[in-house]
């Protein structure tokens, strides 16, 4: 075995083992489009590459990580979206999306309301969040949900949910930020 032996995961078959790690581009729109930069950027990649895995994708609005990152928190996100995973493909290359919310540590830049698990602020750039009710729970885990299907719409082969840096689910796995007692 040598990092140019291909491989089976699930049902995606990759010719080899260089997989490229989600990687913010900093250039989505105001409103968290993705633009021709991200195709072209994708697109190079998947040259060399067996799979190519798109940048933290915000499920909220109110979750955004940047205020210059991609979303796909409405329906209409799918469209340009749907450019990158094309042009992937069109390279014979699968492509999968990393779905995030940022919870404490979303941009205060485009953020309406704060939400974490406990009200503990990540530091004084982001501020205080509120603790999520199970009403908030529910929601972002039906946000999730869209956004899957969304992203199955758009053309993608999987999806990686973002559960590290510090970001809404790492929050909860973490005791310095979840300090919840109820289930
Ligand atoms: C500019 C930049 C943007 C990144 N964006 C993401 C991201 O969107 N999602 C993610 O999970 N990791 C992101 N990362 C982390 C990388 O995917 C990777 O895990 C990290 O660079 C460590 O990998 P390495 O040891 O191969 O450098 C980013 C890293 C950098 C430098």
């Amino acid at each position: 075995m040598t990092i140019n032996t291909p491989i089976q995961i699930g049902g995606i078959s990759l010719k080899n083992r260089l997989i490229m790690a989600p990687l913010q581009q900093y250039a989505g729109t105001p409103d968290g489009f993705a633009t021709k930069h991200h195709t072209e950027f994708y697109s190079r990649r998947a040259n060399h590459v067996s799979l190519v895995i798109v940048e933290s994708t915000a499920v909220s609005d109110s979750g955004r990580l940047f205020n210059n990152d991609i979303g796909i928190f409405t329906d209409h996100h799918i469209e340009s979206l749907k450019k990158i995973t094309e042009a992937v493909h069109a390279k014979q290359t699968p492509i999968f999306i990393q779905l995030s919310h940022g919870g404490r540590k979303s941009s205060p830049l485009v953020t309406q309301k704060l939400i974490a698990p406990s009200p503990i602020a990540y530091d004084e750039h982001y501020g205080s969040p509120e603790a999520m009710s199970l009403a908030d729970i529910q929601q972002v885990a039906e946000q999730y949900r869209i956004a899957a299907k969304r992203s199955v719409i758009a053309g993608f082969d999987g999806i990686e949910i973002h559960a590290a840096h510090g970001f809404l689910i790492h929050q909860f796995l973490s005791p310095l930020s979840n300090h919840r007692i109820d289930a």
